[in-house]
């Protein structure tokens, strides 16, 4: 039997297995990441989703909203769990939060000019490089800030995320368009 995946929202209680994640996937940051992690969980809790395989956390996405826009803050698939669109579900949830919850124009993120990886997942989603803000990270390298606007991803999320969402749990999300969108009652089950 395939192991059920869950997106849900952040709960307190994850903390724990998100700090693990954490001193797993960003080990010279991890001291600074995980206070500041726990410190603004208050503000982020509403915007940020993990995804559960088994009982287990394996990614997570923490987002904020900053002057009225959409910040995708940290995005982290466990090692053993990438290349299976964790990471692409978790920002497709994170897109449609934004997008269609909130009705925020636009979703912004920093990423580390080399993290290719990275890059490429959310091109793929239809992020575009903006700017480059030299020396943005503690070790000195350089971030790319990319955007989306909601026009953009209109046409994405009904080619790559619905189809994408499908494969997963998403009870303890709830509906995931307004009553309002063409997507009405997608998520009535
Ligand atoms: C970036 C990260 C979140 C991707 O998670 P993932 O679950 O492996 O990604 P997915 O399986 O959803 O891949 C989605 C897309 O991303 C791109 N991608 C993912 N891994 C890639 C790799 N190693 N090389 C090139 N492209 C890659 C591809 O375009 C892929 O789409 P495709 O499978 O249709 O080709 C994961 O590698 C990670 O946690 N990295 C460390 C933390 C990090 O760098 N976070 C981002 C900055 S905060």
């Amino acid at each position: 039997m395939r192991a059920e995946k869950i997106i849900r929202k952040i709960r307190s209680e994850d903390l724990e297995d998100i700090s693990r994640i954490i001193m797993e996937v960003f080990p010279e940051d991890c001291t600074v990441i995980i206070r500041y992690v726990r410190y603004i969980y208050g503000l982020v809790r509403e915007h940020s989703y993990v995804v559960e395989i088994s009982n287990s956390i394996v990614g997570f996405s923490i987002n904020s909203v900053e002057y009225g826009r959409g910040h995708i803050m940290y995005l982290a698939v466990r090692d053993g769990y990438r290349g299976r669109g964790i990471g692409k579900a978790l920002l497709c949830m994170s897109l449609i939060h934004f997008f269609y919850g909130l009705k925020l124009p636009e979703v912004f993120l920093e990423v580390q000019t080399g993290n290719m990886p990275a890059i490429r997942l959310y091109e793929s989603l239809g992020f575009r490089i903006v700017r480059r803000i030299p020396r943005y990270y503690i070790d000195g390298s350089d971030c790319y800030v990319m955007t989306i606007s909601s026009r953009t991803f209109r046409d994405i999320c009904d080619r790559v995320c619905i189809p994408l969402l499908n494969d997963y749990d998403l009870h303890e999300v709830g509906r995931l368009f307004p009553k309002s969108s063409s997507h009405d009652n997608y998520l009535s089950n």
